[in-house]
């Protein structure tokens, strides 16, 4: 129902602006982003290029929001605000998908990154080649 809801104010919205609203750059958000987790530093902060993502997925792969505790999904425009703000221990709490723990930001980063990392290294060689899959990746062992 909410869903249907929201669905349908972005089609009106896309209606009434028509192409604008895909050329106007909303608040796109930094180019790298430093993801640290709230435990400790071990592994190393994860290095997450947004902006390269950006230019290969929609904003709707890795955003979304909520409503009623429940995830909603990502719609045109919103604000987006950090993960960390609603998988936390207050937010989510107990909340797991699988073995993710959802009231933590490794869960977070784990199903969303870590999970297209491994789907796209299992289905294309040179990607695995990449070792994008890898805990290296995200979590480099050495300052560049
Ligand atoms: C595709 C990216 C990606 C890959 C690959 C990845 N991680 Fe992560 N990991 C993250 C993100 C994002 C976070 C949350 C932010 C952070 O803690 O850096 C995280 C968090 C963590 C944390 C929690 C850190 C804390 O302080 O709470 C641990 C531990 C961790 N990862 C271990 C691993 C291990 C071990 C591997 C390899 C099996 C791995 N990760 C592979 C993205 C990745
Ligand atoms: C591959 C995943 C991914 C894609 C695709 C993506 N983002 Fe992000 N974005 C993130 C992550 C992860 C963060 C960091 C959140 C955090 O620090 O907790 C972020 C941060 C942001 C922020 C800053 C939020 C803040 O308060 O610090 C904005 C704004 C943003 N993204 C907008 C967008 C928009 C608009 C798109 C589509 C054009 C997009 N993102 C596409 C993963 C993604
Ligand atoms: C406004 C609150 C909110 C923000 C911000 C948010 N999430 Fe979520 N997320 C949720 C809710 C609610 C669920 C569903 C939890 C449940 O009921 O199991 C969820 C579920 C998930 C899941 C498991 C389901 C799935 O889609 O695979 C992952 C992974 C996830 N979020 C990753 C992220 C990442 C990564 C970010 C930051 C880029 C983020 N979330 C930002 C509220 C949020
Ligand atoms: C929807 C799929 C998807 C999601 C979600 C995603 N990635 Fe990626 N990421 C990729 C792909 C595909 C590449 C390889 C791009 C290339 O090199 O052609 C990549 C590349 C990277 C690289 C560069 C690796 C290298 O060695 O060149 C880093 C770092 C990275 N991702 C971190 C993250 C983090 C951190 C997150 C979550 C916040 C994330 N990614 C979410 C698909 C994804």
């Amino acid at each position: 129902m909410l869903k249907k809801l929201i669905a349908c104010s972005v089609v009106t919205l896309f209606l009434v602006t028509g192409t604008a609203i895909l050329s106007v750059a909303s608040d796109a958000g930094p180019e790298e982003i430093t993801m640290v987790g709230a435990k400790s530093k071990k592994p190393k902060p994860s290095i997450f290029p947004h902006k390269k993502h950006q230019d290969s997925f929609k904003c709707a792969e890795c955003h979304h929001g909520m409503a009623d505790g429940k995830q909603v999904p990502y719609a045109e425009g919103q604000d987006v605000a950090k993960c960390e703000s609603c998988h936390n221990k207050d937010v989510l709490a107990g909340k797991k998908s699988g073995k993710l723990k959802l009231d933590t930001i490794k869960g977070a980063g784990h199903g969303n990154c870590l999970a297209c990392h491994k789907k796209m290294a299992k289905e294309n060689a040179e990607l695995k080649a990449k070792k994008i899959a890898k805990c290296a990746a995200c979590h480099p062992k050495k300052k560049k």
